[in-house]
């Protein structure tokens, strides 16, 4: 019998998957440029399901039922394009190819009008929810051709992870979509744990213990709050060191790292024009994280206040602390959702923001409870923004008193909370009436002749500065 579905790249994603599919009854054609690492995978998990572990690509390609479905899991990069090369010429008309790296979107769209010049299926599809979840049920997030949609959607929708009985697969658009909406979720990953580490910061400045903070976070786990990242957050804390007996939190060393989906997506923002300062803080907290020169320098020159909380009641404060940290998390989901609907109308993809937040439901790293109610505020609805939700205004309405206490009380102590204060910027910019970008045109004109618009009349307006200081309209002139 023929395979259903084919996976190249058996390192530990691209086995998950394979073994996923076969147990969900599929016949799974398996390929590793390395013999020694298919045979491996032959001995170890050839008897849990249907597998044909293909020694050659011809092989591989020649055990797959037509249309071809063939799911590339290398390392992102020069590695996918070479295994496109080789798979290629193997490949006839309709087969499709599909690649469940973290690829660059721009990359994937590039692939795609390739494979699609000679009759191909390509197919970006972003898998999140780290091994466990490509073992058990991942959200995955495909982009391509609605055609391809039709006949590879099933089989992913069925090993995709479940919520309420749907499954977390959805058609994301044309070419690129499927893998721009995967590093946006890593974006809004990027802040809701930058989020979860200032809460941390904060409870420890008030004298919390890490055992302590992390009982906090199992009952923040029973409410609004909830998600599988609080929810490891807990987990984490309560980690004892078995050779010193203190908190593992308290010896790991201070410097995150980054494998570069969060960059991009503020690389990408800036390029498109959508501000998404949650995400970029993020970016740049785990950046100067990682700065030891910097640090030791400031460290030596810099006085500040040492980083005491005093609190006065010690629940109340916990309880801001988590007014803020549901607060910016709003903030860095309304911001990642208007940068996809941005790149939507910039590359006509026909993305549905309401099918983004419902696959993002489950079996991904930042699954929440948040995200049903946001599936529900997008579904039929066009929102300029997830905060003008009528539900979602009223709440922060409500929270915003506690998160500017916390921001207030944060930066009198000297404990840094670059995410909630970038959230409550964010806020506090988009909600006014006027904005001191007035003064910052009269600065451009100054100097360079930049020109303004005027708010009381039409035209483009520049003020002769080092003339008599009167005004010329420029399209009059
Ligand atoms: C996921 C994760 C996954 C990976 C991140 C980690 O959705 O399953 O996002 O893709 O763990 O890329 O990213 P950093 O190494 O950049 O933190």
């Amino acid at each position: 019998p023929l395979a259903q579905v084919g996976v190249i790249g058996l390192a530990v994603m691209g086995s998950n998957l394979a073994r996923n599919f076969a147990s969900h009854g599929h016949t799974v054609a398996v390929y590793n440029r390395t013999v020694a690492k298919t045979e491996a995978f032959d001995t170890e998990f050839g008897s849990t399901g249907t597998f044909i572990a293909a020694p050659t690509l011809e092989e591989f390609v020649a055990a797959l039922e037509r249309p071809r479905k063939v799911i590339i899991m290398v390392q992102a990069g020069k590695g996918t394009d070479a295994v496109i090369e080789q798979l290629r010429p193997l490949l006839e008309e309709g087969d499709i190819v599909v690649d469940g790296g973290n690829a660059h979107y721009e990359d994937t769209r590039r692939r795609e009008a390739a494979l699609r010049g000679v009759g191909l299926h390509f197919v970006g599809a972003g898998i999140s929810g780290g091994e466990e979840g490509a073992l058990h049920g991942p959200s995955i997030m495909p982009g391509g051709s609605r055609e391809s949609y039709a006949a590879l959607g099933p089989l992913l929708e069925d090993i995709s992870a479940k919520v309420d009985g749907e499954p977390c697969c959805a058609y994301m658009g044309t070419d690129g979509a499927g893998h721009f909406v995967k590093m946006v979720h890593n974006g809004i990953e990027y802040a809701d744990m930058q989020f979860i580490a200032e809460a941390y910061d904060l409870l420890s400045a008030a004298g919390l213990t890490a055992a302590e903070i992390a009982e906090v976070f199992r009952e923040w786990n029973a409410g609004d709050l909830d998600s599988y990242l609080i929810e490891i957050t807990a987990e984490v804390l309560d980690q004892v060191d078995a050779a010193t007996g203190r908190p593992l939190v308290e010896l790991i060393q201070d410097a995150a790292e980054q494998k570069g989906t969060g960059r991009w997506t503020v690389q990408i923002a800036l390029e498109l024009g959508v501000p998404v300062n949650t995400i970029a803080e993020s970016v740049f907290a785990r950046s100067t994280s990682g700065h030891a020169g910097l640090r030791e320098a400031g460290r030596g020159a810099l006085t500040g206040p040492d980083r005491t909380i005093t609190v006065a009641d010690r629940a109340a404060f916990v309880d801001n602390v988590r007014a803020a940290l549901w607060s910016a998390k709003v903030v860095a989901y309304a911001q990642g959702l208007d940068q996809i609907s941005t790149a939507a109308r910039t590359y006509d993809w026909d993305v549905d923001l309401s099918e983004v937040a419902r696959i993002w439901r489950g079996g991904c790293i930042i699954r929440a409870r948040l995200l049903h109610r946001i599936r529900d505020e997008f579904a039929g609805a066009q929102l300029p923004t997830l905060l003008a939700a009528p539900s979602v205004a009223a709440e922060l309405a409500e929270s915003q008193d506690a998160w500017r206490g916390v921001v207030g009380v944060a930066t009198t102590a000297g404990v840094p909370v670059p995410g909630f204060s970038a959230a409550l910027a964010y806020y506090d910019t988009v909600r006014a009436e006027r904005l001191p970008a007035a003064l910052v045109q009269g600065l451009r004109d100054f100097f360079g002749a930049h020109t303004y618009q005027r708010t009381d009349r039409a035209g483009t307006f520049h003020t002769l500065w080092s003339g008599d200081r009167s005004e010329v309209d420029l399209i009059d002139a």
